[in-house]
This record gives structure tokens, C-alpha cells and sequence, in this order.
């Protein structure tokens, strides 16, 4: 990828003067501001009207720079980043006293990543610190996968968007806390439990095992379109499909087995995504928002495979189908 130097210039000054700038990441794009600037992480709350419990992660461009936003580094920690940095793992760690509260949401632990997109890497390099930043969306609405994602959901609430092209990976970051002594799966990803698990060389725990930790993201109404979405096993969907035809209801289909041709019904919208769990994260957000914006009355879906490899993304139909 081209990397525009101006682009990137422009950003790191909105960024020193404590704007608002959206950066694309391998996950989804980012609405980052500067992690040691009261006003932009203020910003940053409101502008996506986040709870101020829900904390921020900041983003480095080198593993030396976890020293600066982190204390009582485990060598698992370091260990971790060498193995999966650059890239979709999101760490936890006891926090540095010189983060701000307001990024950790009051919470005595910081959490750290370095992105896997050449533009993420070339702007936080060119600005020389750590940029907070969370999915550049508005709270419980679906995650932004490229630039007009950004452009939809926010508009001039945003100061700046740098193009990235679409995400490649295309959910937000595995998170593990090494808070406690065993490392903990806080939030499902691209990266799995399994390879952790063996970068490590032990089990890690599930969350909520034995663990205090707070992820206040997680509450359970999350990731979310406009309109209502239905999670339904293959037999269901077929079901619902025709119901909703036959009442004359238009309604949006998601599915990775089920063909348009294998039913009679013809429905106004209907994205078949790969059987890959992999390539069907990357494509997963992108459909969301395309199906969001047709006029279907609601979003059937095709619940995935119930297995390891899946997990990262019944996590998140899970949550966008909850009322
Ligand atoms: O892939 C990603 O992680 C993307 C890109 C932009 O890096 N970012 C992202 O940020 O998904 P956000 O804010 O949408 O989600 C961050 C999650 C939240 O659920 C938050 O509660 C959790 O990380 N988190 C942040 N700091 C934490 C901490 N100190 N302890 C526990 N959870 C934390
Ligand atoms: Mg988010």
C-alpha cells in the first residue's frame, strides 16, 4: 500500500492541537486521539457517546513503548507481543501512573496494541506517542470496516479520516488480561484462544473464571445495526423467510450455507458471506451495514458454525441480535 506522507502530516498536527482523527487498523478503523491529552479523550467520549467507565485502548508502534503506559510488566506480556505484534491482540496490564485516568475509565490497568496496517504504524511512528482510540463508531452501533463506514457514522464529528482501504481482518482485537497470574480471554478475535494458549505454553482462562476484571465494553447490547437482527439456525431462517414473505414483510438475509437459489422466496436483500470463518469476519461488518441501509424491516442470520474457529463472530451476532 502507498503510504500518503501528507495525509499522514496533516493528521499528526490535528492530532498535537488535540483532534479527532479516524485511522484505519487491520481490525476496524479507529477514532484516535491523543492518549496523554485531556481534551481529545474527552472528546473522544462524547463525540461516540461512550459510557466514561468504558475504557480506551492506546496504540504503540513499538513493544519498547509498553514501558511508558505499563508497570509490573509479566514477561508473558513481552513474550505475547512478540509473538502476535503487529497485529489483532489487544493486551492488558497494570497501568502506568502517568495514564490518564480518563482512558482507563478510572481502572488501575491499561490496555496496549500495535495495529497491523502500514498507515496505523506510519502515523503513530510520525506523531512519536501512543494514540487512544476505540472503533470509530458511535456506542453499540456496528463497527467501521473502511473509510465511508467512518463517514456514515460520524460525518464532521470527526476532524480527519485517513483512507486505509478496507480492514482484512475485519473484528475488533482478541483482548487478554495478564493481570492475574494465568492470562485471561477477555474479548474473542481473530487470534484464538488455541494460539495463545500455545504461545504461552498453558491453558488460559475463560473470562468471569475466577477473574474481577472489568470489561465494561462488554456489556451484552453491542455491535449493533439499525434495524432488529434475528440469529437463527439454517432450518429457522427458511422458516422465517417464507413467513415473512407470505405477510409481505421485506426483510435483509445473512447466510454462509444457505444459497438465494435454494429457496423459492424471493427477498428484497441477501448476502452470502464465506463458510470460512475467517474471510466471513473480515466480509462481516461490511454486510451489516450494507444490509442496514436497505429497506428490509429486519436482518435474518444464518447462526455459524458452533466451534472454536467461530467464536469471534457468534460473539458479535450474539451481541447485535440482543435486545
Ligand atoms: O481491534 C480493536 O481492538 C479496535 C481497533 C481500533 O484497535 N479497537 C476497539 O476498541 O475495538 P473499542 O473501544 O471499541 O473496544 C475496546 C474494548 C472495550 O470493550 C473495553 O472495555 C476494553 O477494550 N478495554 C479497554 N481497556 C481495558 C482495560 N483496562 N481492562 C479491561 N478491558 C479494557
Ligand atoms: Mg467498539
Amino acid at each position: 500500500m502507498n503510504i500518503d506522507f501528507k495525509a499522514i502530516h496533516n493528521a499528526v498536527t490535528l492530532l498535537s492541537e488535540g483532534k479527532l482523527v479516524a485511522v484505519p487498523t487491520e481490525t476496524v478503523y479507529g477514532l484516535g486521539g491523543d492518549a496523554r491529552n485531556i481534551d481529545a479523550i474527552q472528546k473522544i467520549f462524547r463525540v461516540k457517546n461512550r459510557p466514561p467507565s468504558n475504557p480506551l485502548i492506546i496504540h504503540l508502534s513499538h513493544i519498547s513503548a509498553i514501558q511508558d503506559y505499563a508497570r509490573n510488566i509479566p514477561e508473558a506480556a513481552f513474550h505475547l507481543a512478540k509473538c502476535f505484534w503487529p497485529g489483532p491482540l489487544t493486551l492488558v496490564l497494570p497501568k502506568h501512573p502517568s495514564v490518564l485516568p480518563i482512558v482507563t475509565g478510572g481502572q488501575d490497568s491499561v490496555a496496549l496494541r500495535i495495529p497491523n496496517h502500514p498507515v496505523a504504524l506510519a502515523l503513530i511512528e510520525a506523531f512519536g506517542r501512543g494514540i487512544a482510540a476505540p472503533s470509530a463508531n458511535r456506542s453499540g452501533m456496528l463497527s467501521p470496516t473502511c473509510k465511508e463506514h467512518v463517514q456514515q457514522g460520524l460525518g464532521s464529528l470527526v476532524d480527519f479520516i485517513l483512507e486505509g482501504g478496507p480492514c482484512t481482518v475485519g473484528i475488533e482485537s482478541t483482548i487478554v488480561s495478564l493481570l492475574d497470574e494465568q492470562a485471561v480471554i477477555l474479548r474473542q478475535g481473530h487470534i484464538l484462544e488455541a494460539d495463545i494458549a500455545n504461545a504461552l505454553g498453558y491453558a488460559t482462562l475463560p473470562k468471569h473464571s475466577k477473574t474481577k476484571i472489568e470489561t465494561p465494553g462488554s456489556q451484552f447490547k453491542h455491535y449493533a445495526p439499525q434495524k432488529p437482527l434475528f440469529l437463527l439456525n439454517t432450518s429457522e431462517l427458511k422458516i422465517q423467510i417464507r413467513n415473512k414473505m407470505e405477510q409481505n414483510i421485506p426483510c435483509a438475509v445473512l447466510s454462509f450455507s444457505l444459497k438465494q437459489n435454494d429457496i423459492e422466496q424471493i427477498t428484497t436483500s441477501w448476502i452470502q458471506l464465506s463458510d470460512d470463518p475467517e474471510n466471513y469476519a473480515q466480509g462481516l461488518y461490511a454486510a451489516l451495514h450494507e444490509l442496514d441501509r436497505t429497506e428490509a424491516s429486519c436482518i435474518l442470520v444464518e447462526m455459524p458454525p458452533q466451534n472454536a474457529a467461530w467464536l469471534a463472530v457468534l460473539d458479535r451476532l450474539q451481541r447485535a441480535s440482543a435486545t
